[in-house]
């Protein structure tokens, strides 16, 4: 089973948001396989966004990812990446579709509400950067033979 990784990040934590992310990755059928709610470190912070290293808007993006506690989770389904990107909107939520989280919650690219990550690699990778293998909770539903074919 695919897995992603989804951080609220410090503005949908601070506006109150964690619930309604929650209750959409959950009604698209998506299965919670860990979560943590925590204040990130700049160690972390520059680990989990070392790709955009060096760009424009690098700086301010550590500032943000730090300035507040995040919900950081691990969620898991068929084609989980790309159904929670999907969920998501795009990156700047002017031209992200109505319906998605960054349309309904977003207006600027910098407070853009979530992150998830944007391949099944590194869904893996980011995973096991942001939690512990006994943080991560392998579980069935009964439902889930109505909502997975496989
Ligand atoms: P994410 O990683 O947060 O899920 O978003 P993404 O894949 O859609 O976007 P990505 O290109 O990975 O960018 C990571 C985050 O950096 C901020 N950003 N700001 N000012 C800008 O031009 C700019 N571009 C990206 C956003 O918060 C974006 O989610
Ligand atoms: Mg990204």
């Amino acid at each position: 089973m695919e897995r992603s990784l989804v951080l609220i990040k410090p503005d949908g934590v601070q506006r109150g948001l964690i619930g309604k992310v929650i209750a959409r990755l959950e009604r698209r059928g998506l299965r919670l396989v860990g979560a943590k709610f925590m204040q990130v470190g700049k160690a972390l912070a520059e680990e989990h966004y070392a790709i955009h290293k060096g760009k424009p808007f690098y700086e301010g993006l550590i500032a943000y990812i730090t300035s507040a506690p995040v919900m950081a989770m691990a969620w898991e389904g068929p084609s989980a990446v790309a159904a929670i990107r999907q969920t998501m909107g795009a990156t700047r939520p002017l031209e992200a579709a109505p319906g998605t989280i960054r349309h309904d919650f977003a207006l600027e690219v910098g407070r853009n509400i979530t992150h998830a990550s944007d391949s099944p690699e590194n869904g893996k990778q980011e995973i096991a950067l942001w939690f512990k293998q006994e943080e991560l909770t392998s579980w069935s539903r009964d439902v889930d033979r109505w909502i997975f074919e496989k």
